[in-house]
């Protein structure tokens, strides 16, 4: 194999890596804020579509002791956002986010909350304003 077709073999692959990924409203050159995450599994997949979370920020209202209770399957989810390079943050809630030490200091194309839904309480039901967060 001489060098020139080796050569013309990388920039392939390197436009191929550059190429941008649009996943329905979302891609993978966007800086993406993930609000209220349950078990992880719409950030790791977002991830898995996207080949890397670099751009990605997943965060849930839980602590992590909390979230291992709640959601046994986050585990195998944040395995993989970790490997894909997403920053994890637990404890974030939205209405506080913008007083958080790290997220006060980013910047985002895109912030995802998905089904917002702040539990069950008596006398309220679903669509009630009072329970979206
Ligand atoms: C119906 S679940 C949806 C979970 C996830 N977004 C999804 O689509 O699979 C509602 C989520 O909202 C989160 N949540 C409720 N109030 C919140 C708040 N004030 N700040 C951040 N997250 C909140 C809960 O922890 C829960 O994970």
């Amino acid at each position: 194999m001489n060098s020139s077709s080796s050569s013309s073999r990388r920039r392939r692959r390197r436009r191929r890596k550059e190429r941008v990924r649009w996943i329905q409203h979302y891609n993978n050159g966007q800086k993406i804020l993930l609000v209220g995450e349950g078990d992880f599994s719409f950030s790791a997949c977002l991830a898995r579509a996207f080949g890397s979370a670099v751009n990605m920020v997943a965060t849930s209202l839980h602590s992590q002791e909390l979230l291992k209770v709640k959601h046994w399957t986050s585990e195998a989810e944040l395995q993989t956002l970790e490997r894909l390079g997403c920053l994890i943050l637990h404890e974030v809630g939205v209405n506080e986010m913008g007083n958080h030490p790290t997220l006060s200091r980013m910047k985002f194309d895109v912030v995802i909350f998905n089904f917002p839904h702040a539990g069950h309480f008596p006398g309220f039901c679903e669509r009630d304003e009072e329970l979206i967060g």
